[in-house]
Formats: C-alpha cells, structure tokens, sequence
C-alpha cells in the first residue's frame, strides 16, 4: 500500500496550530486527518514522553528525591526521555534495563549511549531477573544498592503519566470526531479517553500482538467511547517488514514527517488502511497524534541492514 495511492491522493495542507506545532491535513473524499505534532514538543524529552514525565518529575522533586529508577529495553523511547531527568533537572537516574549481554554494548546502541550520554546510570539484568522486576525482593535489592529512590514504571506508565497525557488534547481538539493513538502500555490512550467528550470515539493502535491491551485499558478508564485495533502490530513489538518502511518512507517524501517505526509508522499504516476500508463514516474527522519516538529509527535500521532490509529514511 503506498501512501500515495490514485484513490487517496492527498491534499497536503500544513497548518500551523498553538503558534508552533504543525499538523499535517490529508483530505480524502470527505475524510480529513490531521496529526497533532506531540514529536515536535519539548527539548530533548518530546511527545507523550514528556507528557508522562512532567507530573512525575514534579513529584520526584516535591518528594525531596535525588534518585529515580526506571525500567526498559535496549531501544526504549522511556529509557532515553528517562535520561534527560539527570540533564534538565540534575536527580540521578537509574535505568534497569532488560539483557545483562548488553553491558558491553552500550557504545553500540543508538539509544543507550545517548541516555550514558546524558548522565543515566545503568542496572543491566537478565530477561528472567526483568519478568519480576516489581517483585519485593528486585525492589529490596535496588533499595539496598541505591538507597531511597523514586520509582518510574516501565513505558512510565502511572496515574501521573495518564494525567499528563489528557493535557495532549486541548480545547480546540473537541471538533473531532475522532482522536487515534499508538497503544503500548496504554497510559496516553487512558489520558486522551479521559481527556476526550463524549461524542468522540479514542481508537488505539496496538504496537503488540494479542488481545490484553483491551483488558489493560480497561482496567485504567471509566469511559466506554474506545477502541483497540489489533491487526496492525505487524508481528509484534518492534517487528516490521518492507510493506511497513515503504509506507513510512513514502509518508515522509510526502509530507516531510518522519514516523517512528514501533508506534506511529505503525498508526498511520492502519488508519490509512481503515479509511481505505471504509471503517470511517464520511464527513468524518480525525485527529492522530504523533506521539515521538523517532529516535528509535536509528537503532532500527542498525538490524534493518543486517537484515537486508529497506532502510527507514530520516
Ligand atoms: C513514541 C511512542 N508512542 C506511543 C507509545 C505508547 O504509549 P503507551 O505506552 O502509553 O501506550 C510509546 C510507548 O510508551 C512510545 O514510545
């Protein structure tokens, strides 16, 4: 599928919205998308990241706390933005991260060399250890070895980060009829859920496969007016394939808006393709958010060569 097919040829209009952010218009027949520019937010930290952190940097702060851990992968978005606590705001900051082999690797990884770069410090554990991170006894450990800290969940997904996450829709936002997200965790998607009127309809884009997102989120709103789509994970958490790099690779040449390959690319891709089903009703009006992440285009076409792969262009 390419982004410029002959039956939705776009009508690129970019407009300027809260005197900075961009957002990109794509009319087709009587469908129109617009991206709300949450990649653009911020120095360093941006999109829903920083959303998710500014609530809990406040508390860390408020709470006297001169060190917060967090948790992640090799590529994690959550890790780099995590880093940027030691940059911006001088509290030390422990990264847990998943695979003890990557201790001699951190010059090697785009992403966490960037974090060491920032002042993150490194707690390298293996995949087994990182299934029972949040157990009594790994928290005990990390206590005994750091003392006090603030704790940040993986993904930085807590009440904190959902309340940062309904400020990514603003007043102006009510005219939609319908606000699209990626889902991960699920913490933006429960903020803009609670941040949306009742007469819109949330619909998440799982960048996982299977069905426990529906559960997840569930278990974090009150409100009925959502959905998870399930069938554009394209294998699984970070996996892609050349039908997905060639859409994305196509987006940017037509609208300059580099995708991230594990959330947004993955987004676009389905509501492109729902609009092409005609999931949406006709004179209808979406809004997508471009929640960042493109930092992990880097990392991905490290393994994208050694795959012989297209390479994502950026
Ligand atoms: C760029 C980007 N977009 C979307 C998501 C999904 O957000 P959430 O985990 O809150 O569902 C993530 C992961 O946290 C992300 O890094």
């Amino acid at each position: 599928m390419s982004f410029n097919d002959k039956k939705m040829q776009l009508d690129l209009s970019y407009k300027s919205e809260n005197n900075e952010l961009k957002s990109f218009q794509l009319h087709e027949g009587l469908i129109h998308l617009t991206l709300k520019r949450e990649d653009l937010l911020g120095d360093g930290i941006s999109g829903n990241k920083l959303r998710k952190l500014k609530y809990n940097v406040a508390k860390a702060i408020q709470g006297g706390y001169t060190k917060v851990i967090t948790f992640g992968g090799a590529y994690s978005n959550h890790i780099l933005a995590a880093s940027y606590i030691k940059k911006n705001y001088g509290i030390d900051i422990i990264g847990v991260i998943r695979g003890e082999e990557l201790i001699d690797k951190i010059d090697d990884n785009p992403t966490l060399s960037k974090a060491k770069e920032n002042g993150m410090q490194f707690h390298f554990i293996s995949r087994e250890v990182y299934r029972n991170k949040l157990s009594t006894d790994f928290i005990n450990e990390l206590e005994a070895k750091y003392g006090a800290f603030y704790l940040l969940p993986e993904g930085g997904t807590n009440e904190l980060a959902i309340k940062g996450c309904e400020e990514i829709l603003t007043d102006s936002d009510a005219s939609f009829d319908y606000i699209c997200c990626a889902v991960g965790t699920g913490g933006t998607i429960a903020g803009l859920i609670n941040a949306s009127t009742e007469n819109q309809k949330v619909v998440g884009f799982s960048a996982l496969k299977g069905n426990f997102l529906k559960d997840d989120v569930a278990g974090l709103v009150t409100k009925k007016n959502w959905t998870i789509q399930t069938d554009y994970h394209f294998g699984g958490y970070a996996k892609v394939n050349a039908e997905l790099i060639t859409f994305m690779n196509d987006f940017k040449r037509d609208t300059g808006i580099i995708l991230d390959p594990i959330y947004n690319g993955k987004m676009i891709y389905g509501i492109y393709d729902l609009i092409k089903k005609g999931y949406f009703p006709k004179n209808t009006s979406i809004l997508a958010i471009h929640t960042g992440g493109v930092q992990a285009v880097l990392g991905m076409n490290e393994l994208l060569k050694k795959k012989g792969l297209p390479l994502i262009n950026s």
